[in-house]
């Protein structure tokens, strides 16, 4: 059936983040800082029915291109998001965000006696063990987190 209305438009310049899981959207705002301070476009388009079956969220980015870390922290909250970036209303880059190998600096671990959490200049670091469903392991205190444990302390 063809669509009788574009849900949201199409931009010029910038960045969209498609196939979010539904509702974590809010989330991937957050690791991006987006909040009313803002001085470029952002659309959000939460709860909408995927082409590929299901709910997805979507949020466009006019005039914002995402760093590595950027990607890395979505990847672990949004996992299958695809990433599409837009110059002159084309895309020029289409991927699907991935888990890094091991995650560094990014996640805090929630035991505080964790070497990682002490006043020494240690960064946090994880192991990740599964991708689907999301587990990943301090290299540390060995502390096993969980996607909801992630999205808490990301
Ligand atoms: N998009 C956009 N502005 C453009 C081009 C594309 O906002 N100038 C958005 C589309 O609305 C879509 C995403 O970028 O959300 C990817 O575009 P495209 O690959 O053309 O869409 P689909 O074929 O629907 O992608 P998929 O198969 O990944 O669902």
């Amino acid at each position: 059936m063809a669509e009788r209305t574009l849900l949201v438009s199409k931009i010029n310049n910038g960045t969209v983040i498609d196939h979010i899981p539904p509702g974590k959207s809010f989330k991937v705002l957050s690791i991006l800082s987006i909040d009313s301070r803002i001085s470029y476009t952002v659309t959000i388009a939460v709860h909408v029915l995927s082409k590929k079956g299901g709910y997805k969220d979507i949020i466009k980015i006019e005039d914002r291109f995402l760093q590595r870390d950027e990607l890395d922290r979505i990847s672990m909250v949004a996992p299958g998001a695809t990433i599409s970036i837009i110059k002159d209303y084309e895309i020029v880059e289409k991927f699907t965000v991935k888990i890094p190998d091991e995650i560094v600096g990014i996640v805090n671990c929630p035991n505080q006696n964790c070497i990682s959490n002490s006043r020494e200049p240690i960064k946090s670091r994880f192991v990740v063990k599964s991708q689907k469903p999301i587990l990943i392991q301090c290299f540390y205190c060995q502390r096993p987190l969980t996607d909801l444990e992630i999205i808490t302390n990301i």
